[in-house]
């Protein structure tokens, strides 16, 4: 038997935002992590998601918003807390956001479509990984800020499932402590 995927899978490793390192992935390279990403499992054919993509001077702008939405929940903000926020993005040469965008359905509950988003990080990841870059799923405190979301142009039913950094690394980091297996196992026998 081939273990290469199931080897994959085991060993897959989340690399820090701030270890992440120029190139990013080419054109066609982010052309196959999006398609990755939209080939998740989405009961209905809904597409309950979508991307938002960030790269070269785009993460320097954007970084001009995160100052400003900041300040405005902290306007005591440390001029060194504000630097951090202008470069925030530029920690990975890509970042893309994605939108969990549910709708609604008659037949589909907007926790499977909120899962499916959360299946496209997912998968946004393994791409990323298997093309030989660094990734890392993160929320901070932007995927919940309110001056965050209008910038974006969420909509009232629209969150930010996650802000997926990429990037090259120098080194995988070690694996971490995780939570033990065996206490989330159940086998059913009533
Ligand atoms: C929805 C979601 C949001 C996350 N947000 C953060 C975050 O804001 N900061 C952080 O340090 N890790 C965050 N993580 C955890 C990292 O993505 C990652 O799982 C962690 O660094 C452990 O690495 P591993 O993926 O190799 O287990 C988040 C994970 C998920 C699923």
């Amino acid at each position: 038997m081939n273990n290469t995927i199931s080897d994959f899978l085991l060993n897959r490793r989340s690399v820090s935002a701030k270890d992440l390192i120029e190139p990013g992935p080419t054109k066609e390279q982010l052309d196959t992590i999006l398609r990755a990403a939209h080939r998740v499992p989405d009961h209905g054919k809904i597409g309950p998601w979508r991307f938002v993509i960030f790269q070269g001077e785009a993460r320097e702008r954007f970084g001009a918003v995160l100052c400003e939405c900041f300040s405005e929940q902290n306007p005591e903000a440390s001029s060194k807390l504000l630097a951090f926020e202008q470069n925030r993005f530029l920690r990975a040469p890509l970042v893309i956001a994605v939108v969990s965008s549910p709708v609604s359905h008659a037949k589909v509950p907007e926790w499977e479509q909120v899962l499916s988003a959360g299946a496209a990080c997912q998968n946004i990841l393994l791409a990323a990984h298997s093309l030989g870059f660094g990734a890392q799923w993160l929320t901070e405190w932007y995927a919940f800020d309110k001056g965050v979301a209008k910038h974006l142009r969420l909509t009232s039913d629209e969150k930010i499932a996650g802000f997926i950094y990429i990037g090259s690394y120098k080194e995988k980091p070690d694996e971490r402590i995780r939570p033990d297996l065996n206490e989330r196992i159940q086998h059913y026998h009533e």
